[in-house]
């Protein structure tokens, strides 16, 4: 399968396989994209960073920013309302001199606090508007630029003229999440209108919504005709995607991750986030990822409250490696 799967081509990048992980605030941040990229993830987005909030040099915007040598190719996603602040943003970000490999306008966020700035899905109600931020970035960067929309903001009628006058602004890769702004999270992607937006379009479309292992994902990225496909919600709590996905590709079969590897994964991923950010901060940012770890394991929830009512990160240690050692028990008995 490995030769008929061909890479994502944009700008200078070429990322094989075609496999993306969706920009997810408070979620993939720099501890979690490295535990992506070691299972295999070939290309990432930064979480969205406010082009104000870099445009006035707040500290935590800028923290935003940060990643290692590994976590390449990646793009940093900004959100905002204004040409000249998103410009802007662009020309401080490259004078950090962080690296990135493509800057990702964020056209989609349905969050009532970015869109009541006219930023995110809200511009999917002011093209032009959209299109001069598409121009105002391109202008102020040599790297590729891409754009993350949804399907329109009540309904997907002008989904397509959408794609198009971005496009003609000078984008050079559309990802599509299959849902109105309206929708929010909930029902369902629609994927013919993304394979509409794929047909129409001459730079790459790289689809995404509902995507929950790789056999699905690989049937998408053939049947809508994208040059590529972009997981979110998937991959939480489940780096094993990506090791999955590689060995599909290899036409080994995919293995279901057994209760030792996923309790492995958690404390891995505690340890890591400790290292980076300190104890306490990594227990309060962990909590939420750790639910995603244990997700439909017998005993989860009895788990959940257990770790959400520890104190300290040593006990969060504690809650996950006792519950891992009765889980071991159970196995075995
Ligand atoms: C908690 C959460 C945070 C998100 N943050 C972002 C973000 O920062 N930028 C963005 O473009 N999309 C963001 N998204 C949307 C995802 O990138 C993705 O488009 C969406 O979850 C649909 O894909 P999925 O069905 O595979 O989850 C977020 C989604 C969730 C659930």
């Amino acid at each position: 399968m490995e030769q008929t799967v061909k890479p994502l081509r944009f700008g200078h990048l070429s990322i094989w396989p075609p496999f993306v992980a969706a920009p997810i605030a408070g979620y993939t941040d720099a501890v979690y994209r490295e535990i992506l990229r070691e299972a295999g993830c070939p290309y990432c987005y930064t979480e969205m960073v406010s082009a104000k909030g870099l445009v006035m040099g707040g500290e935590a915007t800028f923290a935003l920013l940060e990643h290692s040598e590994h976590d390449r190719p990646l793009a940093v996603q900004l959100f905002g309302s204004d040409p000249q602040d998103m410009s802007d943003a662009v020309k401080k970000i490259q004078q950090t001199g962080i690296e990135f490999d493509a800057i990702d306008i964020n056209m989609g966020c349905p969050a009532r606090k970015i869109t009541s700035q006219g930023a995110g899905g809200a511009l999917l109600k002011d093209v032009s508007r959209a299109a001069e931020i598409v121009q105002a970035v391109k202008s102020a960067t040599e790297l590729p630029v891409t754009v993350k929309i949804r399907t329109g903001w009540t309904n997907s009628d002008k989904a397509v003229e959408i794609a198009l006058r971005l496009e003609a602004a000078g984008a050079d890769m559309l990802a599509v999440h299959g849902r109105t702004v309206a929708q929010g999270y909930g029902g369902k992607a629609d994927w013919d209108v993304i394979a509409q937006i794929a047909r129409s379009l001459s730079i790459p479309t790289v689809g995404n919504g509902d995507i929950t292992c790789p056999k699905q994902g690989v049937a998408l990225l053939r049947e809508s005709g994208c040059a590529g496909v972009m997981i979110g919600r998937g991959i939480l709590g489940n780096p094993f995607f990506f090791t999955n996905l590689h060995r599909l590709l290899q036409g080994k079969q995919p293995e279901t991750p057994g209760c030792s590897e996923r309790f492995e994964a958690a404390i891995d991923h505690l340890e890591r986030a400790a290292q980076r950010f300190g104890d306490h901060r990594a227990m309060l940012e962990l909590k939420k990822h750790l639910g995603f770890y244990f997700k439909g394991m017998k005993g989860a929830s009895k788990l959940r409250v257990a770790m959400h009512s520890a104190k300290s990160w040593a006990e969060l240690v504690d809650t996950i490696k006792q519950a891992s050692a009765w889980s071991d028990g159970a196995q075995e008995a």
